[in-house]
């Protein structure tokens, strides 16, 4: 197989789903796609077997979803444009407005769908501040303080996103403040969303008590219909980013293999996050045993790690093949001696990647492709010089 590719699987995708699907049933709530962590269309006729919706943060993801998915979308932007409202609008089924002033300025020309507004309930258990929704100072939703008694007649739903990669018993305290502060314009409301952030999928989420928070809120709320708007949960662990090893370094006795893809191209969370990702067959050093390190965020340790628990020739750095100095990640330990041209695996690299990657540097963009249920592989996209020329014509 040549390498780089995004390998998506099928049978775990289609896991994914029907594990979201029965959530959907037993919580009596609809699950839709947040085409941020998420678009690749082709599958799109798979999600399709499991639900009906999606939602969209601009014109293009609006677009895609009426065009491709074949439903119009769950909108929200934090800003809407004059120039692009109508077209989002006939994409849209429902429409968010992030501030009293965007549904001011717009909510005339959105009669069409049902019209919500994003609440910000001034807690979330994020720690990243780059995926921390409610830090002070955020541009995201209205705080209740701002929020006239009688919402405009034309409101029909919340809409509130706090979660990242979450369980549910953070969604429980998420929830007490959500109602604290917001439940006394429930009875205004025919539906309330949520958000993304819902690990759903990971193997230690606590369903059950997903399960009994709604079945709870149903009761005190029988009027409300929920929406939760995961994108990680559905892409979660559904394949590779299978690289090569083009080349091996060594300085200051560091030894990097340089690798067919870049984790500021091709990874970005790896480095923005940051995170570490799994490599398949190798082993994670959070501390170096060299003498010599830093993180690639510029943030220094003087940890190290006892150097006689690891076999130091076999411990790499894995760099990216982007000419910017900080695009590498370290270290993991391998079995054994990388020769160049062996396949170095990045696990779980679905969600957060195709939808971000970029061709900086006129690096190669990976190949995307499935591998179906019964085994085969099916290339879906394969990229050339003409789509790095074309984005810059
Ligand atoms: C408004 C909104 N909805 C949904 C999501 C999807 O979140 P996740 O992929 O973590 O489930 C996000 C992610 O940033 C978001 O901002």
């Amino acid at each position: 197989m040549k390498t780089p590719v995004y390998i998506i699987e099928e049978k775990r995708l289609r896991h994914n789903l029907a594990l979201i699907r029965e959530v959907a049933c037993r919580t009596d709530s609809e699950w839709i796609l947040a085409f941020k962590a998420f678009a690749l269309w082709k599958t799109f006729p798979i999600f399709r077997e499991y639900i009906s919706s999606t939602t969209a943060s601009s014109l293009s993801e609006a677009r895609l979803a009426f065009d491709k998915f074949g439903a119009k979308a769950h909108t929200y932007s934090p800003a809407y444009k004059d120039d692009e409202f109508d077209a989002i609008v006939a994409c849209s089924s429902h429409l968010t407005f992030n501030s009293l002033s965007q549904y001011e300025r717009f909510h005339e020309r959105a009669k069409a769908c049902s019209l919500g507004l994003r609440i910000n309930p001034e807690y979330s258990e994020v720690e990243t501040l780059l995926y921390n929704p409610c830090a002070p100072g955020t541009r995201f939703g209205v705080t209740a303080d701002k929020l006239p008694e009688q919402l405009p007649q034309d409101i029909r739903g919340f809409h509130c996103h706090c979660h990242c990669e979450s369980g549910s018993d953070v969604f429980e305290r998420s929830l007490q403040h959500i109602e604290e502060k917001f439940s006394k314009w429930f009875p205004q409301l025919e539906w309330i969303n949520f958000g993304g952030g819902h690990l759903v999928t990971r193997k230690d989420y606590d369903i059950e008590r997903l399960v009994r928070l709604m079945q709870d809120f149903h009761q005190r709320y029988p009027h409300l219909k929920v929406i939760f708007e995961p994108g990680s949960a559905f892409a979660w662990q559904t394949g590779p980013l299978v690289a090569s090893v083009v080349d091996i370094v060594e300085d200051k006795g560091i030894r990097t293999a340089i690798l067919d893809v870049s984790f500021t191209c091709h990874m970005p969370d790896c480095l923005e996050m940051p995170y570490y990702p799994e490599v398949r067959g190798a082993e994670h050093i959070e501390h170096s045993p060299l003498t010599i390190d830093h993180f690639p965020c510029g943030e220094s340790t003087s940890q190290s790690t006892d150097a006689s628990v690891y076999n130091v020739q076999w411990l790499y750095r894995l760099g990216g093949n982007s000419c910017l100095s900080g695009d590498w990640m370290g270290y993991w330990q391998f079995d054994h001696e990388l020769e160049i041209g062996e396949q170095i695996i990045f696990e779980d690299m679905i969600h957060y990647t195709t939808v971000k990657t970029n061709t900086f540097n006129g690096i190669t963009h990976p190949s995307i492709a499935m591998q179906h249920s019964d085994g085969s592989l099916e290339l879906l996209r394969c990229f050339t010089y003409e789509d790095y020329r074309d984005r810059m014509d």
